[in-house]
């Protein structure tokens, strides 16, 4: 939990940035400065959009056989998964799928295809690639709440 409460740090200290600018900003209007609280906006970005490109193509050749996008972005897998970390999601596709034939596809492959999970989930792609890496997969918790929630 020691990386998980750095990376809450990290967060914290952006947010806190984020306002002692907006604090500069506004002293000259006298404005109070905002206070903002972590939603959803400020996510960290997981994974970069080529990787979900990727990820679609394994997720057509291989998952799809077995699942509809819906199964992978529903009410039910979003509570299944809501709060985990993206450790686990990535863990759990590697090691149980394709159903039939766990651990088959190239490392690479499941961190393509967890990105593609994650941009259907509409979670915000970046500029630093998934590396599958577990300290740091370990410590981002995903933000799925059951859509309309
Ligand atoms: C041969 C059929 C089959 C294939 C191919 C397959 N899956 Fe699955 N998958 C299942 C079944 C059945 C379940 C539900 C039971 C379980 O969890 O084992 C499941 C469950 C899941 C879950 C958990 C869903 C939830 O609601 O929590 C994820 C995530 C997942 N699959 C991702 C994938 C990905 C990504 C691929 C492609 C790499 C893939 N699956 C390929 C059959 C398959």
């Amino acid at each position: 939990m020691l990386l998980r409460s750095a990376l809450l740090l990290t967060v914290t200290l952006t947010i806190a940035g984020v306002a002692a600018s907006s604090a500069r900003a506004s002293s000259a209007t006298g404005a109070p400065a905002s206070r903002r609280t972590l939603g959803v906006g400020d996510t960290v970005a997981m994974y970069t959009d080529s990787q979900a490109a990727l990820g679609l193509e394994v997720f057509t050749a291989v998952c799809s056989e077995c699942h509809e996008v819906e199964d992978l972005t529903n009410e039910d897998f979003r509570l299944n998964w809501d709060n985990t970390t993206l450790y686990e999601l990535f863990d759990n596709i590697r090691t149980t799928m394709p159903d039939e034939n766990p651990g088959t596809l190239t490392p690479q492959q499941y961190i393509d295809v967890t990105a593609y999970v994650l941009q259907l989930n509409k979670l915000p792609a970046g500029d630093v690639a998934f590396t599958g890496d577990s300290a740091s997969a370990s410590a981002i918790r995903l933000p799925l709440p059951p859509v309309g929630h």
